[in-house]
C-alpha cells in the first residue's frame, strides 16, 4: 500500500518513513530538500534496506502534484512539507503563508479532483498560544498564534475543517508538541539547517563543542524552578502516531470526517529538568547560564493524550532520557 510522504526527508517526516517501511507499507516520498539533504534517503534506505521510492518536487507546483498522484496509486497522504522555524517566519511572513498554505490547497484541491481519501496534516501545538486551562486538550479553545508559522498551522486546520464538510474525503491533523530527539541508529535526527532555535539541538550542540553555552531563556516564570514547561517528545514515538492515524483512516474508524489529536507526552518538564537530565544521562556538563525571558515564550504548556490514546489506540513509549540520549548520539554522528 503507497503511502505519500510529502516533507518525507525531514526531521519528522524521515523518522515516519522508517516506521512506514517497518509496517510493511510503501512511502512514496515528494521533498524538494529546501529543509533537509539529500543524504537522508541514503540513511533512510541503509535504516530499512529498502530501496526508496522518490519524488524530487515542490508541492505548491500544482502540475507536480497532480501528477505524482498519476504516476502512483496513493492509499492515504501524510503531508509535512512546510517551513517550521518560527523566528524565520516572524521575519518573512509571505514565504511562510505563500509556502505553507499553497502546497496543503494543492493537495485538497487535488484530493477532491481525483477523489482521493485519507489524508493527515502536520499541525503544532502552536496553534494554542498561552492557554490557562492546563494541559491543553483538542477542545482548548486556540489563543492567537504567536507567529506567522503557527498561524499557517492554525489556518491550515481551518482549511481542512471547511473542505472537509463538504468534500468526500477523510482528514487528520496532528498537533505536535516539542519533537526531539533521533532514531536509535543515529543516522538520522534533526539536522540543524540554520542554527537551531530548539532547544535540545541547543544543548547537544553546546555540549559537542559546537556553540559556547546555552542560555536558558528566563528562570523567573511561575514554575517549579523558574524555568518554561513543555511537553517533550520524542520523534520516533510522533512517527509511530502518523501511522495508526492513517490506519484509522483506511479502517474507517474515523468517528467524524475531520479529527484533531494532540502529540505529545502529556509530561511537562522545565528547561533546567531538560539539562539536568542531559547531563545525568550523558555524563557531560553543560555549560549553561541564566538569561532574560524570550519573547513570544509561553509559560507552560503540555498536553492532554487522553484522545490520541483512546482513539488512535498511541501513547509515548519513549522518554526524556530517550529524548536526550539519542539527541546526543545524532549529535555526535553528525560530527564524526
Ligand atoms: C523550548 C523551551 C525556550 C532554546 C517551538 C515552536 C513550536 C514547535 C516546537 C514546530 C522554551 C527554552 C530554548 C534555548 C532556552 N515547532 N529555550 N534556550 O518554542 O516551545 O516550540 O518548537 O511545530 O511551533 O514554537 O521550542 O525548543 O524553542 O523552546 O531556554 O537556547 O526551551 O524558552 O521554554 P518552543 P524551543
Amino acid at each position: 500500500m503507497k503511502i505519500l510522504v510529502t516533507g518525507g526527508t525531514g526531521y519528522i517526516g524521515s523518522h515516519t518513513v522508517v516506521e512506514l517501511i517497518s509496517k510493511g507499507y510503501t512511502p512514496v516520498i515528494a521533498d524538494n530538500f529546501s529543509n533537509s539533504r539529500k543524504d537522508v534517503l541514503a540513511a533512510i534506505e541503509k535504516i530499512t534496506g529498502q530501496k526508496l521510492i522518490f519524488v524530487e518536487v515542490d508541492i505548491c507546483n500544482k502540475e507536480s502534484v497532480l501528477k505524482i498522484f498519476k504516476e502512483h496509486s496513493i492509499a492515504a497522504t501524510i503531508h509535512f512539507a512546510a517551513f517550521k522555524a518560527v523566528g524565520e517566519s516572524v521575519e518573512q511572513p509571505l514565504k511562510y503563508y505563500r509556502n505553507n498554505l499553497v502546497s496543503l490547497i494543492n493537495l485538497l484541491e487535488v484530493y477532491n479532483e481525483l477523489k482521493l481519501d485519507n489524508f493527515v496534516f502536520s499541525s503544532s501545538c502552536s496553534v494554542y498560544g498561552q492557554t490557562q486551562e492546563l494541559p491543553v486538550s483538542e477542545t482548548t479553545p486556540l489563543s492567537k498564534a504567536e507567529s506567522p508559522y503557527g498561524n499557517t498551522k492554525q489556518i491550515g486546520e481551518e482549511i481542512m475543517a471547511e473542505t472537509l464538510r463538504f468534500a468526500e474525503f477523510n482528514g487528520i491533523a496532528l498537533r505536535y508538541f516539542n519533537p526531539a530527539g533521533a532514531h536509535e541508529s543515529a543516522l538520522i535526527g534533526e539536522y540543524p539547517w540554520q542554527p537551531p532555535s530548539n532547544l535540545v539541538p541547543v544543548i547537544t550542540q553546546t555540549a559537542i563543542g559546537k556553540r559556547e553555552s546555552t542560555t536558558v531563556f528566563g528562570s523567573d516564570y511561575n514554575t517549579k524552578d523558574g524555568t518554561c514547561v513543555r511537553d517533550y517528545i520524542h520523534v520516533v514515538d510522533i512517527a509511530k502516531a502518523h501511522i495508526s492515524a492513517i490506519e484509522l483512516l483506511i479502517k474507517k474508524k474515523n468517528s467524524s470526517k475531520f479529527e484533531i489529536y494532540n502529540l505529545g507526552s502529556g509530561n511537562g518538564n522545565t528547561v533546567l529538568e531538560v539539562i539536568q537530565t542531559f547531563e545525568r544521562v550523558t555524563g557531560q556538563k553543560l555549560n549553561y547560564k541564566l538569561g532574560d525571558r524570550r519573547p513570544g515564550d509561553v509559560e507552560k504548556v503540555y498536553a492532554d493524550t487522553t484522545k490520541a490514546g483512546k482513539e488512535l489506540n498511541w501513547r509515548t513509549e519513549l522518554s526524556l532520557e530517550d529524548i536526550v540520549r539519542s539527541a546526543w548520539a545524532w549529535e555526535k554522528h553528525i560530527n564524526e
